[in-house]
């Protein structure tokens, strides 16, 4: 990793304290977020080292070591090394602190600006990614000896798809190349032929150089007469970050909290996504779809007359309709779509692959719900930007896939807004960010395939059967004892009156899942439909016993959260690994061990242990007619003695 970056490490919650502090010295100027990128070779470093410089955002000592320290390792004639600034501010921060992306702060005259300086290589993609999301602008690097390569196209891209509107390309090393305005205009034509052809409509080219310090703060330089553009600094000072395109949108604002100190007043705070507000507007709740009027925009100084997309307010409302965290305030008449299916791009941040039909959390502005990614359309390969065939996505693989959420969502297109069409994809078990999305559109076939409401609901089902319904969920390892005694629990409901029925895994497999094997990705699937039927079952108001080994626990949650509350009963058949292979009922062990099975539970694929069943059963302290009695009798509200 000679490439490694010499970027100071921060976690996030370094960087938000930072980003306080820093804010609150510099309040009354605006603010451009921007990212670097480039790698090490194309002078980056030094180009970061010579801002912070220029703008005069390094303390006296600090300068005065890195006079010492440029002195000790020779710079060929230069005073400063200005790339030796940044590698110091990096060593002296960077120790015990996750790796991620490396934000600074300076300030000029007329701007402050934070920086995420991403890595260069590829294997950062999913940090650049994680810079990018909230830049304005991308200062895409270019050495001008070796001209448009392609990390500079696979930098321009991932930018363009991350949404950074403006781009600018800085032609470093200028001085190596004599100041030749010819190459400078080949590199700047080669660019505008690449970047037209994935959509880029507009950038700003500026010759320099880091390491001499030309057009960086004072333009022109001398040395680039035949150039009339503006420096870096007076690029970054005066583009235009206001999103323009956003403000003149339709009013739309995430509601981030609901603000209630007291019984007379309450207050949805959020930022604006979309749009612009004046008290006396109609509103609509979105997915509610409750509509009022906005009596008063609160911010942190007095009331407001008019708010606009970008900034963070506190509405107030006319009327006392429902309104809670995740929901939409948006203008009454041209509200935002709700739905449970979409394309989307996804760049995947894990070491873990994506498993298609598993349940992730999908956070997207407020909003939280479960999400199962289908198998990839395709991949882009970022370098040569062409489709590739998928069937998952690796650590920093960027591909197309239609993702599914349990319950419709409200969000708009990512190329009209950020804020609602951006999202992230969690991990349920371990609580990592797997992946950023940006939705594209919803599929018609979520849009037009609704909901039907049936007037017989579940509970009028149930209500004929005299019964509550539920889903016992019997779990464990192969011949742990499930289906012997998810008979006996059946048995006994049978014989108490109650309507049910037994989905055992080796009869499901013979019908609905016999296109299914036991690969992860097909016990997932055969998890997956054994809900959904389990949950109609319950629907119509039965009570289902389920005996599968379901070895994956995020499938048992998502089963769990197709059902209402307290109607998943999750049973754990707990039969030590030796135990169960020392029965060897159906001599699967046998052949597993003898390598004439692959993928079996336990030998080659792995059971997760349920962390907290709502009955767990250790077959070898009891029999499985004292173990059928107990689940029999607690799921009939009896009360029975742990075994
Ligand atoms: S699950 O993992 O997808 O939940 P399921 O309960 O449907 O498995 O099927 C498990 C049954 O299939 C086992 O009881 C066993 O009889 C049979 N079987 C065949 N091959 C395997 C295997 N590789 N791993 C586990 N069970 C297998």
């Amino acid at each position: 990793m000679s490439d490694a970056p010499d970027t100071i490490y921060k976690t996030d919650a370094l960087i938000a304290e930072d980003i306080e502090s820093y804010l609150e010295l510099h309040q009354n100027k605006g603010l451009l977020r921007f990212i670097t990128c480039g790698s090490v070779d194309d002078g980056k470093s030094t180009l970061i080292g010579r801002l912070l410089y220029d703008s005069k955002m390094i303390f006296e000592d600090q300068l005065a070591a890195l006079e010492a320290d440029s002195k000790r390792v020779g710079t060929q004639g230069q005073e400063i090394d200005f790339a030796l600034l940044v590698d110091g501010l990096a060593a002296e921060r960077e120790q015990g602190i996750t790796i991620d992306v490396a934000y600074r702060f300076f300030s000029t005259e007329k701007r402050k600006f934070i920086v995420a300086d991403t890595p260069g290589h590829e294997q950062y993609t999913r940090n650049m990614v994680t810079g990018a999301s909230t830049a304005d602008l991308a200062v895409i690097l270019v050495d001008a000896r070796k001209g448009v390569l392609v990390q500079t196209r696979r930098h321009s891209y991932l930018a363009h798809l991350i949404g950074i509107k403006h781009l600018v390309l800085a032609v470093n090393k200028m001085d190596l190349v004599d100041y030749d305005q010819e190459t400078f205009d080949r590199i700047v034509a080669d660019y505008r032929a690449f970047a037209t052809s994935i959509g880029i409509e507009d950038f700003t080219a500026i010759p320099l150089s880091g390491f001499k310090g030309d057009n960086i703060t004072a333009a022109p330089s001398a040395n680039t007469p035949w150039y009339t553009g503006p420096s870096l600094i007076q690029h970054l000072e005066t583009v235009e970050i206001a999103d323009q395109a956003a403000q003149a949108r339709a009013f739309r604002m995430p509601v981030q909290w609901v603000n209630r100190p007291n019984l007379d007043f309450r207050g949805f705070a959020g930022l604006i996504a979309g749009g612009s507000v004046k008290p006396g507007d109609p509103v609509r709740i979105v997915p509610s779809g409750k509509t009022s009027t906005v009596q008063r925009i609160v911010a942190m100084d007095g009331d407001l007359e008019e708010a606009v997309a970008g900034q963070s307010v506190t509405l107030t409302l006319a009327d006392e309709v429902d309104c809670s965290r995740g929901d939409v305030i948006a203008a009454a008449d041209e509200p935002p779509q709700s739905a449970d299916q979409f394309e989307a791009t996804l760049v995947w941040m894990s070491e873990d692959a994506l498993i298609p039909g598993r349940g992730y959390w999908l956070k997207l502005a407020a909003q939280t719900v479960t999400a199962t990614v289908a198998e990839p359309k395709y991949e882009i390969d970022v370098n040569s930007l062409e489709h590739l065939a998928a069937k998952t996505l690796g650590l920093n693989a960027i591909g197309i896939a239609e993702v599914t959420t349990d319950r419709a969502i409200t969000f708009e297109p990512y190329a009209q807004s950020r804020q609602l069409g951006g999202f992230i994809l969690i991990d349920k078990l371990t609580n990592a960010t797997v992946a950023a999305g940006m939705i594209h559109f919803c599929l018609r076939r979520a849009q037009n395939v609704h909901w039907q409401a049936l007037e017989v609901g579940r509970e009028a089902h149930a209500a004929l059967k005299n019964q509550k319904p539920a889903v016992l969920w019997f779990t464990g390892l192969s011949g742990s004892g499930k289906s012997t005694i998810a008979n006996l629990v059946e048995k006994k409901l049978h014989a108490a009156g109650r309507h049910t029925f037994l989905l055992d895994g080796d009869n499901v497999r013979h019908g609905l899942n016999k296109d299914l094997g036991f690969t992860e990705a097909d016990r997932i699937e055969n998890i997956r439909r054994v809900g959904e039927v389990a949950k109609l079952m319950a629907d119509a108001g039965l009570i289902v016993i389920t005996a599968f080994i379901s070895p994956f626990r995020a499938e048992r949650e998502l089963v769990r959260s197709m059902l209402p509350d307290g109607e998943f009963v999750e049973v754990f058949i707990d039969t030590p690994l030796e135990v169960a292979e020392e029965r060897d009922v159906k001599g699967l062990y046998k052949k597993a061990r003898a390598g004439e099975l692959k993928n079996f539970t336990g030998i080659d694929s792995p059971y997760e242990r349920p962390e907290n069943p709502e009955i767990r059963v250790d077959t070898t302290r009891s029999t499985p007619e004292q173990a059928a009695e107990l689940i029999a009798a607690r799921l009939l509200g009896e009360w029975a003695p742990d075994l």
